[in-house]
């Protein structure tokens, strides 16, 4: 990254900095790779390329779908132009199917798919490992207002409708996903983050049995090998689906 941008701010997955005006900036992807709030930790080479990449097309997919996101535009392989926005320390996760710790908090079997998609919120809070939240809790805490609340869950749900065809189009089960959200420059309410196989569950719908294969980070966290062949699996089908499809259309 050009050493002259202004450093903000450094994530477990990016680096943030300055750009231009004062309400961009640009996103450096890195290569690292953590889990469990970072008990687990690896770089995987070429990694932040590959989710810089995979999550400016959604971003792109997303937005000619009408859904209001922090991306402007690629800056490199591995960087992003975004406009700067406040997070809101919320995660949202929402689930269409039950895997990881849905199954472990409850007695919801592994792989059940879900009647209607389940939201869950985390505070955004590594000191306290990201506790789940209820509504109350949020009200309490004062994090946003029902109205926001609402927009929140709303858009959730949209951004869940479109991202479960687009992944259907490249044979891919949109198992789960967290998405964050933050107020730009107008105090609007954006989707901020990324959307790659780092806060996606993606399973492999090219199976002929019913085995589970995921091309997300369940690669890592549960030891699976393969890690980065999986998100280049996913950054390839997102390409040539790319090249023979216009996404607003799906
Ligand atoms: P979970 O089953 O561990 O609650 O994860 C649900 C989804 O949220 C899964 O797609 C992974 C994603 N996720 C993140 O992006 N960041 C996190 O810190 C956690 C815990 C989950
Ligand atoms: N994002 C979290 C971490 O960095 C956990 C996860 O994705 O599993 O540790």
């Amino acid at each position: 990254m050009n050493s002259k941008l202004k450093f903000i701010y450094e994530g477990k997955a990016k680096k943030i900095f300055a750009y231009e005006d004062s309400d961009k900036v640009i996103i450096e992807f890195k290569d690292d790779a953590t889990a469990f709030n970072a008990l687990k930790k690896a770089k995987f080479e070429g990694k932040g390329e590959l989710n810089c990449l995979i999550s400016s097309k959604i971003f792109e997919f997303l937005i000619k779908n009408k859904i209001p996101t922090h991306y402007i535009g690629l800056k490199n392989n591995n960087s992003m132009i975004a406009q700067k926005i406040k997070i809101i320390p919320l995660e949202v996760v929402l689930r269409n199917t039950a895997y990881g710790s849905l199954c472990k908090e409850t007695t919801i079997e592994p792989g059940a798919v879900l009647e209607s998609p389940l939201i869950d919120f985390y505070l955004k809070n590594d000191t306290l490992n990201d506790p789940l939240l209820t509504k109350d809790r949020i009200n309490l805490l004062k994090i946003i207002n029902d109205e926001e609340l609402d927009f929140i869950i709303n858009m959730t749900l949209k951004i869940n409708e479109l991202l479960k065809k687009f992944f259907y189009n490249i044979k891919l089960d949109l198992v789960d996903f967290k998405l964050e959200f933050g107020y730009n420059s107008k105090g609007q309410i954006v989707l901020g983050d990324e959307i790659s196989p780092d806060n996606c569950r993606l399973w492999d719908l090219n199976q002929k049995n019913d085995t589970i294969v995921s091309l997300d980070k369940d690669r890592f966290r549960n030891d699976l090998g393969g890690f980065i062949e999986a998100y280049s699996e996913i950054n390839k089908r997102i390409n040539n689906f790319f090249k023979s499809n216009d996404f607003s259309s799906i």
